[in-house]
């Protein structure tokens, strides 16, 4: 009874893994006859794929989809796309958006052209950053540009510095990667994998100029200046110090003024009673 049950189950097993292979193989040799070209568009402006094949049949109209779906069934491409030159050009209506990518295909007769279309990431981050030390310190860097790509970080003592150290990977080895240890990735706001950089307690020494790059796109610095804990108690304390020194004057000077008054009125009086 139990060796049977361990065949049927064995047996099931072996069908579901042919199953799963065969799946697969075919989903594989779907995508190879494809061959989806990786395009890189630009956020806010055109799209605009061509399909001509010139030698297909005059009659046949060009079959458009996105992501496996019929291209006037996309609800984010709802009029806004066009098809021209006999259905054979394919292009977004006006400016092009975040959520425009994803996979197109066209087909005609027996032949298909296929695209993986993808944002050209741009990273953001602001100009200047600046933190009290000792305290918690998150940059965030923002990313346009889906399918999100991985976001590194380098970090920079100075502008005019040619000595770039990655941060958040890399541990260990000298003084910088020692500090680079210290931060940590986190996702951003957008929940953008690794691209917020997060250090619990700012040190004077984090000073510098930290980058943020999505995927291959250009990267963004901005410059970070850790203020002392002190810096808002200087002013006070120099006011202060000012008062102080002014009463000083003031005492001495007046103590110098009135000392030879007393001895004039002294002498004064003795000049009356003299006389
Ligand atoms: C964008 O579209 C406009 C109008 O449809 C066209 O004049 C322009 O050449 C297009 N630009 C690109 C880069 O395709
Ligand atoms: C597009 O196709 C590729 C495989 O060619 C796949 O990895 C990717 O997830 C697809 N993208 C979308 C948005 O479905």
């Amino acid at each position: 009874m139990g060796q049977e049950m361990f065949l049927s189950l064995a047996l099931l097993f072996l069908t579901s893994g042919a199953l799963t292979n065969a799946q697969s193989e075919g989903e594989a040799r779907g995508f190879a006859e494809l061959e989806p070209a990786v395009v890189y568009y630009d956020i806010n402006r055109n799209i605009t794929l061509n399909c001509t094949f010139p030698n297909a049949d005059k009659t046949l109209t060009y079959l458009w989809k996105k992501n496996d779906k019929a291209i006037n069934e996309v609800p984010e491409l709802k009029e806004r796309f066009k098809l021209e030159e006999n259905n054979a050009v394919f292009s977004v209506k006006g400016r092009a958006n975040e959520d425009d990518y994803g996979n197109y295909s066209c087909a005609l007769g027996g032949e298909a052209r296929a695209w993986e279309l993808r944002g050209r990431p741009v990273a953001r981050l602001p100009d200047n950053t600046n933190v009290v030390e000792g305290q918690k310190l998150k940059l965030q860097c923002k990313v346009v540009g889906k399918p999100y790509p991985r976001v590194t970080w380098t970090y920079r003592p100075t502008e005019e510095s040619n000595e770039t150290v990655p941060l958040g990977e890399t541990e260990g080895e000298g003084a910088e990667a020692e500090g680079a240890a210290r931060w940590r990735l986190e996702p951003n706001e957008q929940g953008v994998e690794g691209a917020a950089l997060v250090l619990e307690a700012a040190a004077r020494a984090d000073a510098g100029v930290y980058a943020c790059r999505a995927g291959a796109g250009a990267p963004d610095h901005t410059v970070l200046r850790v203020k002392d804990m002190y810096a808002a108690l200087w002013p006070f304390l120099g006011i202060c110090a000012e008062v102080f020194v002014l009463c000083a004057i003031i005492l001495v000077y007046e103590k110098r003024r009135t000392k030879p008054e007393l001895d004039d009125s002294d002498t004064d009086n003795h000049d009356q009673k003299k006389s």
